[in-house]
């Protein structure tokens, strides 16, 4: 009696639309970081790539032992999320040839296109461009071999979002690298401290909240830090 009243109440709420089942699916994620990408609105591709392809950044002088560490082959298929101005996605491209793929994903579409010339321009064709937003990569579903995230995981707005489509993504055992900013108190730079939302303890927490499984932590950088995981 009591379970068929309360089913008799729960359905007029519903009829009303006065009842909705809190669970954590049905509550939007809130921005975890608004501001953090306006420069790159509208970016100027030359500028940036002055920024990001100059030596003295460490992800920049580091590159080619980065890229082997990702242990790709000819024929893989990669995406670079936060492709920036390509300095990762053209060497990806190289390494996994003409039967490879390498997705070159950014929010700005600026950047986009120019990573794509500028492959073009270094014979490149396996680089394909993707517009995506801050709620999806815009991949397709189990496309990829390897997620590569370089100094992006903090500009992520929706983590938790980004992470669900990147796990959608991945083909089964697929991987998902990240490069970040270490966040230390009294060892990061004040800017650092103040522009990276979180730091590594957090992300990995985050990152197998989502469904992946850490399996390396590289320690070949120093102020960053380099994690493999693996798609569950
Ligand atoms: C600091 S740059 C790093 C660029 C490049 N990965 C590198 O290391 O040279 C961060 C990049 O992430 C992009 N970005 C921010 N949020 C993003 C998102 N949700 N999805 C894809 N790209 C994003 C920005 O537009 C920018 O190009």
């Amino acid at each position: 009696m009591f379970i068929r009243q309360t089913l008799i109440m729960i359905s007029l709420l519903v009829g009303l639309g006065l009842w909705l089942p809190t669970t954590p699916s049905l509550q939007a994620e809130e921005n975890a970081n608004p501001g953090i990408n306006r420069h790159y609105q509208e970016p100027d591709f030359e500028r940036w790539r002055s920024t990001f392809e100059r030596p003295g950044r460490e992800v920049y002088d580091r590159r080619h032992a980065i890229v082997d560490a990702l242990e790709l082959e000819p024929g893989m298929r990669i995406a670079d999320v936060g492709a920036g101005t390509g300095l990762f996605t053209r060497l990806f491209a190289k390494q996994v040839g003409d039967t490879g793929k390498v997705y070159a994903v950014d929010i700005a579409e600026n950047f986009v296109e120019n990573v794509v010339r500028t492959s073009r321009e270094q014979g490149l064709n396996n680089v394909e461009g993707i517009v995506n937003d801050q709620q999806s990569t815009r991949l397709p579903e189990r496309s990829v071999d390897r997620v590569f995230l370089s100094d992006t995981y903090h500009h992520f707005e929706y983590p938790g979002a980004m992470l669900a489509s990147i796990h959608r993504a991945l083909r089964p055992n697929g991987k998902l690298a990240i490069i970040d900013f270490r966040k230390q108190p009294g060892r990061s730079s004040s800017w650092v401290m103040s522009h990276v939302r979180a730091n590594k303890d957090q992300v990995i927490d985050e990152v197998a909240a989502a469904g992946f499984e850490l399996v390396r932590d590289l320690p070949m950088l120093e102020e960053n830090y380099f994690l493999i995981f693996r798609r569950r």
